[in-house]
């Protein structure tokens, strides 16, 4: 166990440092001293006690002005990710989550997720590098290929790797993967699309549950190709919770017909679409837990022995990270043009464009993964007089626009904007368009969640030693 643990120094000083921080601020109260140890090959600042992620960007944030550095950055705070686990483990005990990697491939959060035990849904040559590779994070069982169109090179890639579970949603498929891997286990993934969610992965994936799955079964069957379940993903941003039943409904019917043809069918995968914003209306995870566990018990009872996986992504991502960019103009207008309204033609507004934009890690804008991102300063304003504002990015583009309208206190060059629930299709999303540099991150947990997660370590084999 690489453990490095010095007191920090350097927290102290900050702390008690006002330094660089214009006269409007209030300084913050921060707790006094933290350590710091290595995960994977993450440095994570220890606290002793529980830490929100506000916080802790704080503490960054004047550890920066009192550097002069103004570069933008983001938190990720692993605490926040172990509390999410455990209420998945507590909604859905009899679904074992396969993380999906493409929503935020941050070493750290491989490793944190690995450790509490999930799996990973790799959809690359690369990403099962980040899991099997080097760091080999867990074993070929804890990994679905969960791509359906699949580059030749990457099945041979998972065959090498010992990655044995895939899925797929047509004949062509099929006929590759024959050819390309020894023994491949093959999931049938079905279209269960719910209309309303952001992304509607039905466009692209999966076969039609009543005409085309049957005969895909019986075509992988004569084939001699085993298939070992069904998968589904009813869409992400997804609202409406039903859809899972749903799914869960047709992949009943599919695993009689699987059985029917001789496929020795245990494998049921929920796929992803879980919120990651644990405060909207619309949807819950409880609410969908509901759903989920009522439909197992009367299709897949317990007593089946079925393998229940699903793929979550922006349900694990999202809130642990938090974005803070510096305020590089701050422009008087008039409300008009923000508002669009001639009649807010004498009401007084502000422009301000940041060093991060939707080029960089507000990327899940122009992608509609984040369309109610909010921010807030980061130190808190005496003067809490609210005006009509507008957000931009750094760059060229028009596009580059993060906040068509919001409200906030009078802010000034050299300023913090705070962003938190952004950790899901950002920072894999982000470039370096026009020159301007991506954030970078930082680390933090508390004890009690680090406790938690080595206790989980000690129950496993010793593969995971490398994480710590
Ligand atoms: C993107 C993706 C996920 C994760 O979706 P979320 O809505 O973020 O949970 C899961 N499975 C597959 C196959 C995906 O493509
Ligand atoms: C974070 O902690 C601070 C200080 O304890 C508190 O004022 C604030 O409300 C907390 N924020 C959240 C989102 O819990
Ligand atoms: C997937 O199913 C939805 C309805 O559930 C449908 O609207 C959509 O067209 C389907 N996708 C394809 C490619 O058939
Ligand atoms: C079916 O698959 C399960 C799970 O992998 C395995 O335990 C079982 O032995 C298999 N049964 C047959 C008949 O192959
Ligand atoms: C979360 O959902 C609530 C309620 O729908 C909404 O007000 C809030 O802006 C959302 N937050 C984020 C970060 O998406
Ligand atoms: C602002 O301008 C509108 C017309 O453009 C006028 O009706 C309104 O009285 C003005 N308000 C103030 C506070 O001057
Ligand atoms: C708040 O700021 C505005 C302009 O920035 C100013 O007009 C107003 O007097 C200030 N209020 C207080 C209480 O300082």
């Amino acid at each position: 166990m690489v453990l490095l643990k010095s007191f920090f120094v350097f927290f102290v000083v900050f702390v008690q440092s006002s330094l660089g921080a214009p006269p409007s601020r209030k300084k913050p109260d921060l707790p006094k001293a933290a350590y710091y140890e290595r995960i994977g090959n993450s440095k994570v600042f220890v606290f002793k006690s529980s830490i929100n992620s506000t916080v802790f960007s704080q503490i960054i944030g004047n550890d920066k002005n009192r550097k002069n550095d103004d570069s933008p950055f983001y938190t990720v705070n692993l605490g926040t990710l172990v509390s999410k686990f455990q209420e998945w483990q507590r909604e859905m005990p009899r679904v074992k989550p396969f993380y999906s990697v493409k929503t935020n491939n941050e070493p750290v959060i491989l490793s944190t997720l690995a450790t509490l035990g999930s799996g990973f849904d790799c959809a690359s040559k690369n990403e099962m590098n980040m899991i099997l590779g080097n760091n080999k994070l867990t074993t070929p069982e804890n990994i679905i290929f969960a791509h359906t169109i699949k580059p030749e090179k990457f099945i041979s890639h998972a065959d090498k790797m010992g990655i044995n579970k895939m899925t797929f949603d047509n004949e062509e498929e099929l006929y590759k993967v024959k050819k390309f891997h020894s023994n491949p286990r093959m999931v049938l993934r079905i279209n269960v699309s719910d209309q309303t969610a952001a992304h509607k992965l039905g466009a692209k994936f999966g076969s039609n549950p009543i005409t085309d799955a049957p005969k895909l079964l019986k075509k992988a069957a004569e084939l001699g190709l085993e298939v070992i379940g069904i998968s589904f993903h009813i869409g992400s941003g997804a609202t409406k919770e039903e859809t899972y039943g749903i799914g869960i409904k047709y992949a009943r019917d599919l695993f009689d017909k699987g059985l029917e043809l001789g496929h020795n069918m245990t494998l049921l995968d929920i796929g992803g679409g879980y919120p990651g914003n644990d405060t909207d209306e619309e949807i819950s995870l409880q609410k969908i837990a509901k759903v989920v566990n009522t439909a197992l018990d009367k299709y897949f009872p317990e007593s089946g022995n079925y393998e229940i996986i699903a793929e979550p992504g922006r349900y694990f991502a999202t809130a642990p990270v938090s974005v803070t960019a510096n305020i590089v103009s701050s422009v008087e207008i008039k409300a008009e043009r923000i508002t669009k309204k001639p009649t807010d033609s004498n009401i007084t507004a502000y422009s301000y464009y940041l060093n991060d934009g939707v080029y960089g890690t507000f990327a899940c804008k122009v992608a509609d993964f984040c369309p109610t991102i909010s921010s807030f300063p980061l130190f808190p304003k005496n003067n809490q007089t609210q005006y009509i504002s507008a957000v931009w990015g750094p760059t060229c583009s028009d596009s580059d626009l993060i906040e068509e309208q919001t409200n906030l206190p009078h802010m000034e060059v050299g300023e913090w904007l705070y962003y938190p629930y952004m950790g899901a299709y950002s920072i894999v999303l982000a470039t370096d368009f026009n020159g301007f540099e991506r954030a970078k991150g930082y680390y933090c947990i508390d004890e009690k969640s680090l406790q938690y997660i080595k206790s989980r370590k000690a129950a496993k084999s010793d593969l995971l030693s490398v994480l710590f």
